[in-house]
């Protein structure tokens, strides 16, 4: 094995140690140059970046993407312009355009369902489970009155311990059982207060089966697995939804109202029943989604994965969202678990995330599932209106065109140029590239 670039102590490096390290033994090219490009993006001010650097480990430098705003939003009445954090063109246009759409029909109307989080305690027991099972009530109080210390200041703020159940899946694998415990954690996402609490009865549990009569000597060797929180979430879900008479939806893209209500209905119907679609139709969904949960600090990837299993709680992969018509009605909406916070965590740490905090009102957990769930929505529509009608390209390659032109160093008059002449033809890398390579040799044989 080479060993050549093998390092130990990587982490005890400063910032620049780290990226001389790092340019010298893998961007041989030019390295000072290469250290001077990630040190470009060092905040100005010393103190937010030390805050930048202690959300992770090994920084070297900030990564950017792109914050923006989707305006418009009325949901139960309440107007919101909505923070954004995408790398991916078209996604912010589409919600804005969404959320344009939807004001003048009603706007949305959200509904938290529930907000219910889960932990568990996986653990081994070998022994006679009937006894386990007629100890437990015992067991679970036990547990709680053994956690009041951690669960005071949740429960002074309307949360704590919902419930504990002792579940025997012995038969999904050997001598193996668990806690399945729930949550509720108010306006804080909850991760730290739910661990805590979980390690405390993984402790606890062996405890006081150890020190049990009930139990012989074999069955009190309780061996906990593992204690941790579950990030799915199906009863901390939120709904949004939309609905307005065929008619009122008027011509889009110049098709007529009730064609174009019967094939969106026809293109979310598809995606309730075939995962390959699904999939991408969900994937549309967390664009929006994903992008709000980021811009206010929270944890993505647990919604994300969340979201998936409970795209598949049926059996097989489905539509996150659904749409109907009922008398002349179109109704389209969307059921999500969004374990979300306001409170704690990045939400507070993060100087843009509290921006997007203020941006929205300072929400509780609850408003922000609304908004959340409301931009998936709208985002949907948007993707799902756009297939339906025009085909995703046209919107998506203009944005496309920006981009190339943008990496060709285009002016503003030339992107401007580019857009007229591109209006009704293909776009591509090279095409774009072409066009300008004419437009520059055009204006330099005037001059
Ligand atoms: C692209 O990021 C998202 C879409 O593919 C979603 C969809 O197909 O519904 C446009």
């Amino acid at each position: 094995m080479n060993e050549d670039k093998k390092i130990t102590g990587f982490s005890k490096l400063s910032k620049t140690e780290k990226i001389h390290w790092l340019a010298q033994n893998f961007l041989y090219n030019n390295p000072i140059a290469v250290a001077k490009d990630f040190a470009s993006f060092w905040h100005d001010n010393i103190e937010e970046q030390k805050l930048f650097d202690g959300f992770s480990e090994n920084t070297i430098t900030n990564f950017y993407l792109p914050f923006g705003i989707a305006p418009n939003f009325s949901i139960n009445g309440k107007m919101y312009a909505v923070p954004m954090v995408t790398e991916e063109s078209s996604v912010v246009a589409a919600a804005a355009n969404a959320a344009k759409f939807w004001l003048d029909r009603g706007g949305f109307k959200a509904k938290v369902l529930n907000t219910v989080k889960i932990g568990q305690v996986h653990f081994n027991y070998f022994g006679d489970s009937k006894k386990l099972k007629s100890a437990f009530p015992i067991i679970k109080n036990d547990l709680i009155n053994g956690c009041k210390d951690l669960t005071a200041n949740m429960e002074k703020r309307g949360g704590g311990i919902l419930e504990i159940e002792l579940l025997d899946m012995t038969d999904k694998l050997e001598n193996y059982f668990q806690l399945r415990c729930s949550f509720e954690t108010c306006d804080s996402m909850g991760a730290n207060f739910i661990n805590s609490v979980l390690e405390r009865f993984g402790q606890l549990l062996v405890e006081l089966i150890a020190s049990n009569d009930l139990f012989t000597y074999q069955e009190k060797d309780v061996k906990v697995i593992m204690c941790i929180l579950s990030n799915f979430t199906p009863d901390c879900v939120v709904r949004a939804s939309v609905e307005c008479p065929v008619k009122d939806l008027g011509i889009i893209d110049g098709m007529p109202a009730q064609e174009f209500a019967e094939k969106f209905v026809q293109a979310v119907k598809i995606a309730v029943v075939d995962p390959y679609r699904a999939t991408t139709h969900n994937k549309g969904i967390m664009n929006g989604i994903d992008s709000v949960v980021i811009a206010t600090g929270n944890d993505f990837r647990a919604i994300e994965s969340c979201a998936h299993t409970y795209a598949s709680r049926n059996g097989s992969y489905s539509s996150l969202s659904d749409a109907c018509i009922e008398d002349g009605i179109f109704k389209f909406w969307i059921e999500i678990p969004l374990a979300l916070g306001t409170v704690g965590g990045l939400t507070a740490l993060h100087p843009l995330a509290k921006k997007s905090m203020e941006l929205l009102g300072m929400p509780s957990a609850s408003e922000l599932m609304m908004i959340t769930a409301t931009v998936g929505l709208a985002q949907n529509f948007g993707a799902v209106k756009a297939l339906t009608t025009s085909g995703i390209q046209q919107g998506h390659m203009k944005m496309h065109l920006s981009n190339i032109m943008m990496s060709l160093q285009a002016s503003e008059e030339e992107l401007q140029k580019a857009k007229e002449f591109f209006k009704d033809k293909a776009i591509s890398f090279n095409a774009a590239r072409e066009f300008l390579t004419n437009l520059r040799n055009r204006a330099f044989s005037i001059s």
